[in-house]
């Protein structure tokens, strides 16, 4: 009877094609993957002919030219052995194995740190503070500590489980162990309430998706070849780099005049005001027009600014109020849903970028608008457009909010920016993958400090740059110990567009917070050439230290819990979590940089293995040991680092402006006992006439005598026109 049961549902599935062996005998390997360049190739898995992907929305193609610079390396075992299935409900889901110990790093910019081995993450894009995967920039792109990256390149939501999930069939599942056995039977283990798998598995919400496959000699370098993948590093202006300020929202001219004004009595450094939703006739929904009760002759008021070196940052939400001149035409190219309460534009419809670009181009951009602000392109939920929502152009609602942030970075960098030659530095609270060209700085509404730190580390890990911008503190201390860290992040903002601080606000501070700033301008020239780096190498600016060492001091952690039914009723099992530590960071390619949290004044460094230097005093401070730093001791400056035999070129003085950079003496100085080279990147500083050969750069070398002392030679390559700074002087920091 049985038999006969059994034998009718193999027919019947059969002929309907359902019945599979549910093992890995039923998944696909991918036949074909295309190179790209050196350690990268990409294949289709499934259908995605109609699929909407990150690339797709890249500020460039593939840099295949500097890739193929770098090694040629196989590709790794893992991607080679990749296999993928389209379910019965049409979405595909992707198999990659991975061997014991191993760790992957990575998805975008998380505030719960790098680590996400033996976690599941749902990518899907949102407000703060949902963590599970959900987060302003959800990139799909993860790093594995075997010297390899995975780029899932979807703009679909996607859940992907990290050595979570044990297959059956797998031959590397974790013994089956008694959680109850009787006194007298010796287990192979402990019981484990979360047992690993061996691989990482990505669900996808589409008929298909591209995966695109690096390989790398560290993890740096998968990174690397991932920026370039993505078409290089952004490169801001270098107005971009100095200091931001936000004036609160309803702020007007007079009162952005003076606050102007009480910048420079206070002799702080200043270079972009921002201004916050009340420049606009109506603000959430926008209508993107000047509010002339406000700013009566908005392009006088630019220009203004203008003269002294000042660049003007407008806030906009994309969402278009029924007062806008352009709501009409927007109207038949917007979706089905409004977010409070303004249409949504279908900016995947080129007539809706258009209108917009057009607007934005003589109202905003004519004047010297330097770049924007763009809010509210992430969740929660009930702001958003619903996942039901349709669109004109016939994009889901689902890739609509997976991609609005990028379109919005993608019309405003190539079709009114670059468009123009004109380099922007704007913001955005929303990205994604294959986005590292793209001048925008992500920020956020929360304002853990921890959480900030740590998103300088994680967004490094995926092409995404990360402002920990200071709004606010509950005293002295921590308005030092935040000035410290935004200063030490590729965008140095205070949003002051509720609390009105100002740098000066913590009086006690101020003269902290005025050498935090100068030391940031000082320190443009080899921040500048970081960016540079970052943009014709992929080397990211700001970096985790993940990227340095190979691992960011992670220590494996058994954890003893009491079972209790209530409060934690799998305490008895095996449990073993990751401490990471994401306290030090690199500014550029020779600065450690270690905050001070919240409002410490002293903390533990544990400096990595190599030869590390005071940045102050170029003196010797260990290699692979901990030492305990104070502010005090420190004048209330940051601590920092400085790696063996390495240039940092500095400004001589610092300015308040980075418009007076032309000209101004170096003080090019080294560190450390060993021979080094450096090479400094000068250019017009604003245009993008660079990518037609117009930069040069300046070779510094330090070679040892034999008495011990070093000799520094300077050289000069390329387009001799392009020279920023005046006369070199270099000084050997480590006596
Ligand atoms: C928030 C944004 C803040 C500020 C504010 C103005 O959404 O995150 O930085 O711009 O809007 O209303």
């Amino acid at each position: 009877m049985i038999r006969k049961i059994l034998k009718g549902l193999t027919l019947t599935s059969c002929l309907m094609g359902t019945l599979f062996a549910a093992d890995m005998n039923d998944l696909s390997k991918v036949e074909k993957w295309d190179k790209i360049g050196n350690g990268v190739w990409k294949t289709a898995v499934g259908d995605v002919s109609k699929e909407v992907l990150y690339s797709d929305f890249a500020g460039n193609p593939p840099k295949v030219t500097q890739l193929n610079k770098l090694s040629n390396l196989p590709m790794r075992k893992a991607l080679r052995n990749l296999k993928y299935r389209v379910n019965e409900d049409g979405k595909v889901f992707v198999h990659i194995p991975t061997e014991p110990g191993e760790k992957v790093f990575g998805f975008g910019l998380q505030f719960d740190g790098t680590q996400k081995t033996g976690k599941i993450v749902e990518l899907k894009v949102d407000h703060f503070n949902k963590g599970g995967g959900a987060t302003h920039a959800p990139v799909p792109f993860y790093i594995s500590s075997k010297g390899y990256g995975v780029f899932f390149n979807s703009s679909k939501y996607l859940k992907i489980y990290n050595m979570i999930g044990s297959r059956k069939d797998s031959k590397n599942n974790p013994p089956e162990v008694d959680r109850n056995p009787p006194a007298d039977e010796p287990q192979p283990g402990r019981w484990q309430a979360v047992p690993k798998s061996d691989a990482v598995e990505a669900y996808v919400h589409a008929k298909g998706l591209e995966v695109v496959g690096f390989s790398g000699v560290d993890l740096q370098d998968v990174v690397v070849r991932y920026n370039l993948y993505s078409g290089g590093g952004a490169m801001p202006p270098m107005w971009g780099l100095g200091f931001w300020h936000r004036v609160p929202s309803k702020f007007n001219e007079a009162q952005t005049t003076k606050e102007i004004e009480d910048f420079k009595t206070h002799n702080i450094p200043l270079d972009v005001v921002g201004l916050e939703p009340g420049w606009q006739t109506k603000s959430y929904p926008c209508t993107f027009e000047w509010q002339k009760k406000r700013f009566a002759k908005p392009a006088e008021f630019s220009q203004k600014l203008l003269n002294d070196g000042l660049y003007l940052n407008l806030w906009i939400n994309p969402y278009i109020s029924k007062y806008a001149g352009i709501y009409d035409k927007m109207y038949p190219l917007s979706g089905s849903h409004m977010v409070w309460l303004g249409i949504v534009p279908d900016y995947m419809l080129p007539e809706a970028r258009k209108t917009l670009m057009t607007q934005f181009k003589k109202d905003h951009f004519d004047i010297g608008i330097s770049g924007y602000k763009i809010d509210e392109v992430d969740g929660y939920d009930f702001w958003l457009w619903p996942d039901h929502a349709t669109f004109p152009s016939g994009t889901s609602a689902e890739t609509m909010r997976q991609t609005y942030g990028m379109e919005m970075q993608q019309m405003l960098h190539k079709e009114l920016y670059r468009k123009n030659n004109k380099r922007t530095y704007s913001l955005v609270r929303a990205s994604n993958g294959a986005a590292s060209n793209y001048p925008f700085v992500i920020y956020s509404d929360s304002y853990g400090h921890g959480q900030y730190i740590t998103g300088l580390s994680s967004a490094s890990l995926c092409g995404i740059l990360w402002c920990p911008e200071i709004r606010n503190a509950r005293n002295e201390r921590e308005w030092i110990n935040r000035m410290h860290t935004v200063c030490f992040a590729p965008m140095a903002m205070l949003n002051a567009w509720a609390s009105g601080t100002k740098p000066w606000s913590f009086k006690n501070a101020t003269d902290a917070v005025r050498r935090t700033i100068q030391l940031r301008m000082k320190l443009l020239p080899y921040l500048y050439t970081a960016f540079a780096d970052y943009n014709q190498k992929g080397i990211p600016p700001v970096r985790s230290m993940l990227l340095e060492t190979g691992n960011a001091g992670a220590q494996v952690v058994n954890q003893k819990r009491t079972l209790d039914s209530e409060k934690d009723p799998y305490a008895d099992g095996f449990h073993q979590t990751v401490k990471e530590d994401n306290s030090l960071f690199m500014f550029g390619p020779n600065i450690m940089m270690a905050p001070f949290y919240n409002r410490d004044t002293k903390r533990d460094v544990l400096l990595p293995k190599g030869n590390w230097y005071d940045f102050y005093t170029g003196q010797f401070v260990g290699n692979d040991k901990k030492i305990t730093v104070t502010a005090e001791e420190l004048n209330d400056l940051p601590p920092l680092f400085v790696k063996e035999g390495s240039f940092v070129p500095m400004l001589k003085e610092s300015i308040n402006r980075t418009k007076d950079i032309t000209g101004k003496e170096l003080e090019v100085r080294f560190y450390g006992k060993e021979n080094a080279n450096y090479t400094l990147y000068e250019d017009d500083t604003k245009t993008y006439d660079f990518q037609n050969g117009k930069f040069m750069n300046r070779q510094f070398k330090a070679e040892k005598q034999a008495d011990g002392t070093f000799k520094f030679t300077v050289s000069e390559s390329g387009d001799k026109s392009q020279k920023i700074y005046g006369k070199v002087n270099f000084r050997q920091m480590t006596k």
